[in-house]
């Protein structure tokens, strides 16, 4: 198959409408699939679970849902180790299924953008079996990053590199004879070897995986490890430490390659067969300054900015991030996303509620290794609050917002989870230093009794505290402070409100002593939105309140707090 478009006319797929810019300013909600909700009572939530949901989300009021991988997996990492990119994994439907949910979101108004994970593929891949039963040097092994180990029979790994969940980054196979035989490189579990993308069929396999959904109607994908793809391993290897002292400015031999944009200018040719243009979201952990690549209008369009979800809750921080990546933003001609909780990170209302981290240390947010939240010290109502405040802040800028299945709840992150239960490869690749991610992917509560709190008719696959029940969906519905009135009254002003996607800082009269803790923007349309991030209660500025993440009693705005308000 040829990468480049022959397509004679562009293919439209997108049952709602065809604005092609509908993703500038979308709310996106993440769906991490085996924890929402469970139809067939397997314990795992699964595609007819999202189908009969799909009322909850328009109700909600987002845009756009972004899946997390749902094909076939042995789940050795959450189900980014793919067996097969062209197809669902049976413990959670069948492609049938996936047809069914995706016209349900479509006929909502909801669009799907999936995610594809190129970087790796799973250890049962047919690609991978072949690659263990064909010879070394063969074009089977060619397709992955093999190597053979040192030492006199080559028993030492190519090199000292260690994973990112930990552990040594090489695994030692053995040869169809039955000996000891080459290494292939892992940058996470091993479960997950490294695809070569220098080979040309790994390109041509990624360009039919991605014409596969878009034919069935996805809008879009979201990137894993977009910036890992493209590698240039040298014949003799650095060390970890040496590579960790190679600066990352586009000649790293593994991260943010100039050359990975390559490969993102044949999946545009591809998104833009199709009408509107599918889009791509890149999952770039790179220096914000090369971010804008990613996300060119030849490249991917989008790229995550997990500078918000890294900052810590101070009026000063937010403002240097927003206006930071506003500007960069607009580098690209994309819109800037925002992201405050993701499948990866410890929920932020959990996240705030811990003491700021010192300097030195890593800040909680990207610390997956944190502790699940389980310190003596988090104090919980602080932590919710100021996340309300947060999330209310993040959904009144201009940009696209990416949510997190389960905030809308208020949740924090899931700290009791006895080892035996816990799933997530850093755990067992970290040993005693890190639980791992399981806290935030626990499967959500839609009641507040039952045996999994209405996620299925049975068990979780991951159990779930008691204190699950006052957060339920159940519980919230019509309590009119709840957190999650909260996000839909947001979400629905968001669209009523939305206009161009700029902002003007404002200074409030009458804030001035409290200026350095208050932090007030205006957005076109004549509303503006102010966060109070003090503790103590400030004079609430003169409009109509529209929205607000606490109560507002008096003619104060309070401590931790964001309204929206219209001018008069
Ligand atoms: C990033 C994903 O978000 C994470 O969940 C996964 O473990 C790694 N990439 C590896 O695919």
């Amino acid at each position: 198959m040829s990468f480049t478009s022959t397509a004679a006319a562009p293919r439209t797929t997108t049952a709602e409408g065809t604005d092609p810019q509908w993703w500038r300013q979308a709310a996106v909600y993440q769906i991490y699939p085996r924890s929402f909700a469970d139809a067939d009572g397997n314990g795992i939530g699964d595609l007819r679970g999202i189908t009969s949901r799909v009322g909850y989300l328009q109700d909600l009021g987002v845009d756009a849902v972004w899946l997390s991988p749902f094909y076939p997996s042995a789940l050795a990492d959450g189900g980014y180790d793919v067996d097969d990119y062209r197809d669902v994994d049976l413990k959670i439907g069948t492609l049938d299924d996936f047809d069914v949910m995706i016209s349900g979101l479509h006929s909502a108004g909801i669009r799907l953008i999936v995610d594809i994970v190129p970087n790796h593929t799973s250890d049962r891949h047919e690609w991978f079996l072949e690659a263990l039963q064909a010879p070394k040097g063969s074009p089977a092994r060619d397709r992955y990053i093999f190597r053979d180990g040192l030492g006199e029979t080559g028993e030492q790994p190519p090199s000292d590199w260690t994973s990112i969940f930990g552990g040594p980054a090489w695994t030692r196979i053995t040869e169809p004879d039955g000996t000891p035989g080459q290494w292939f490189l892992h940058s996470f579990a091993k479960e997950q070897p490294d695809l070569n993308w220098r080979n040309r069929e790994v390109h041509e396999d990624f360009l039919r995986t991605l014409r596969f959904w878009s034919d069935r109607g996805v809008d879009g994908f979201r990137v894993d490890v977009a910036h890992g793809l493209s590698k240039d391993l040298p014949a003799n290897l650095p060390s970890q430490a040496e590579l960790d002292a190679t600066p990352k400015d586009g000649a790293h031999p593994i991260w943010d390659r100039d050359e990975v944009h390559e490969i993102y200018r044949e999946w545009r040719e591809v998104f833009n067969e199709y009408n509107p243009p599918k889009i791509g979201v890149a999952e770039a952990w790179v220096d914000s300054a090369r971010r804008p690549k990613y996300a060119s209008a030849e490249g991917l369009g989008q790229a995550f900015n997990f500078d918000l979800l890294e900052a810590s809750f101070e009026a000063e921080a937010f403002r240097e991030t927003v206006a930071f990546n506003l500007e960069l933003a607009a580098k690209s001609g994309s819109s800037s996303t925002w992201v405050l909780s993701n499948h990866d990170v410890v929920r932020h209302a959990t996240r705030y509620g811990l003491p700021p981290k010192a300097d030195g240390e890593e800040k909680a947010g990207t610390n997956w290794l944190l502790n699940g939240g389980a310190s003596p010290e988090l104090q919980a109502e602080t932590g919710l609050r100021r996340a309300r405040a947060a999330s209310l802040f993040e959904l009144a800028l201009p940009g696209s917002a990416y949510l997190y299945q389960g905030e809308e709840l208020g949740l924090h992150e899931v700290a009791e989870i006895p080892d035996a239960d816990r799933q997530d490869p850093t755990f067992f690749r970290s040993p005693g230093s890190s639980v791992g991610r399981d806290g935030c992917r626990v499967p959500l509560p839609w009641s507040s009794e039952g045996a999994s709190f209405g996620f299925g008719p049975e068990h979780a696959h991951l159990p779930q505290p008691d204190w699950f029940s006052g957060h339920s969906v159940q519980a919230q519905d019509t309590a009119e402070d709840s957190t999650l009135n909260m996000y839909r009254r947001a979400l629905q002003l968001r669209r009523e409100l939305q206009g161009e996607d700029t902002l003007e800082w404002i200074e409030l009269p009458g804030a001035e002593g409290s200026s350095t803790e208050v932090l007030a923007f205006r957005r076109p349309g004549g509303w503006i939105c102010v966060t109070n991030f003090g503790e103590q209660a400030v004079p609430l500025p003169a409009g109509e309140v529209l929205v607000s993440s606490q109560p507002l009693r008096s003619e104060v705005l309070p401590g931790e707090t964001t309204v929206w308000l219209r001018e008069h």
